[in-house]
């Protein structure tokens, strides 16, 4: 690796012109909902009237080429839309992005395109538009098949509109598709949670998310939690479960959260927990994007209310924040990232995503290892179930001194 020399310098630092440019993704906020869920943080707002569709894919477009600077040249290799609700969007608009961001920037060959989708708002029509416009991947915010859980979700569908949802996109010709569950519900039993995982093998996705509710702050949940949330204990019987589950209908865990078919990973995910870039566009949106020749990490967002940000995209305006990520605090990112995947990292990834040496982390590996939180196989280091359970600690080992 460039730069590598044998002084006894301090090894963060130290290795100025190593830091190599991870492959590329593209994010597109898109923030409007039908109604908003009371346990919901995301950056989503309910759209009253007509939204403005047009002028957000003018926006979007205008924020895209003032980012483009921090990516020439670079390829795309995944495209997600999220949300808010993008399944809001007629295809047209989704098309119009589309071509106007592949007129900007170059696409892999085959990239993976991902649009997030409520089962309420699902049109057979527009499924197969949506392919025609190059999204060859959805993710349905299913979250129960159980009516009861449903409402007390205040989500807008019932369970056989999610059904009737998935199987139009799939008639449509989806087969690259994400189911999104949660567990640990209130009033939710194991059996209940088991029914779900049931329910959704007979869909027969490529891939399943499953998250336990967390009760975010400055949501309604929060203010006023809702009766009958399992407690710790209850949560992780029906999470080691319903892991079971999975497992056996042959949907392997990669990530905390992330279960796939053979082959079905999410790349765009992956991308992000891989300490990969990607640009982020749209209200709120986030971007991490590693800049070659200034030998550093940047981290860019937008501002988050849409009507603020319709008016600003295109402009430094629109930019929430820039935050150069100085060597010392690499490491604490990449775990953050890193660790939540299954298969954990190899030392040379790390020192090519972090431009760092991987002496920059023996003492807290060390440490790790003797918590049993960490293991190691040659180059590689994976985290242990113990160290998956307690990924907090384990990440806090590699905070700044
Ligand atoms: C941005 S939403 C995606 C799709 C769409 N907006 C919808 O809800 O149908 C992403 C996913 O995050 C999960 N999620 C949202 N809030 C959560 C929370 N408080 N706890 C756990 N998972 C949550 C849900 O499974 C949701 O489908
Ligand atoms: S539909 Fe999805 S993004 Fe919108 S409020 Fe509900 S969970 Fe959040």
């Amino acid at each position: 690796m460039a730069g590598r020399t044998a002084t006894h310098e301090p090894p963060i630092g130290r290795f100025e012109g190593a830091l190599l440019c991870p492959p590329l993704s593209l994010y597109v906020h898109l923030p409007w909902c039908v109604r908003k869920c009371p346990y919901c943080d995301f950056n989503s707002h309910e759209g009253r009237g007509a939204l403005p569709f047009d002028a957000y894919v003018d926006a979007l477009l205008a924020d895209l080429d003032h980012d483009l600077p921090l990516v020439w040249g670079r390829t795309v290799h995944t495209v997600f839309f999220g949300g808010g609700t993008p399944s809001l969007f007629p295809p047209e608009f989704i098309d119009r992005f589309l071509q106007g961001a592949s007129a900007r920037l170059r696409f892999a060959p085959g990239a993976e395109i991902t649009l997030e989708t409520n089962p309420g708002t699902a049109e057979y029509g527009r499924f197969e538009l949506y392919r025609s416009a190059g999204v060859n991947r959805l993710s349905f915010g299913i979250q129960s098949f159980d009516d009861g859980c449903l409402q007390r979700l205040g989500r807008i569908h019932d369970s056989a509109e999610a059904e009737a949802a998935v199987k139009l996109a799939q008639d449509a010709g989806f087969d690259n598709v994400n189911l999104d569950l949660m567990y640990a519900l209130p009033q939710q039993t194991l059996a209940m949670a088991q029914r779900d995982l049931e329910r959704a093998f007979a869909l027969q996705p490529a891939h399943v998310s499953h998250y336990q509710l967390t009760l975010e702050p400055n949501t309604v949940f929060a203010a006023r939690p809702p009766q009958g949330i399992p407690d710790d204990d209850g949560s992780w019987d029906m999470q080691e479960h319903c892991q079971a589950l999975l497992a056996d209908a042959g949907y392997a865990q990669y990530e905390v959260s992330a279960y796939a078919r053979p082959g079905r990973q999410c790349a765009h995910n992956l991308n992000y927990w891989r300490y990969g870039d990607y640009l982020g566009i749209g209200a709120g949106a986030h971007g991490k994007i590693t800049l070659g020749a200034e030998q550093t990490v940047l981290r860019r967002w937008k501002n988050k209310h849409p009507t603020a940000y319709l008016a600003q995209a295109g402009s430094a305006a629109a930019i929430g924040g820039d935050d150069r990520i100085e060597p010392a605090r690499r490491p604490f990112e990449y775990m953050l990232n890193l660790l939540r995947l299954v298969d954990g990292f190899g030392l040379g990834e790390f020192e090519a995503r972090t431009g760092l040496d991987r002496s920059a982390i023996t003492a807290q590996l060390q440490a790790a290892i003797a918590q049993g939180w960490l293991e190691r196989d040659g180059d590689r280091v994976r985290p242990t179930e113990l160290g998956r359970r307690f990924t907090n600690d384990v990440v806090a080992l590699f905070l700044p001194e």
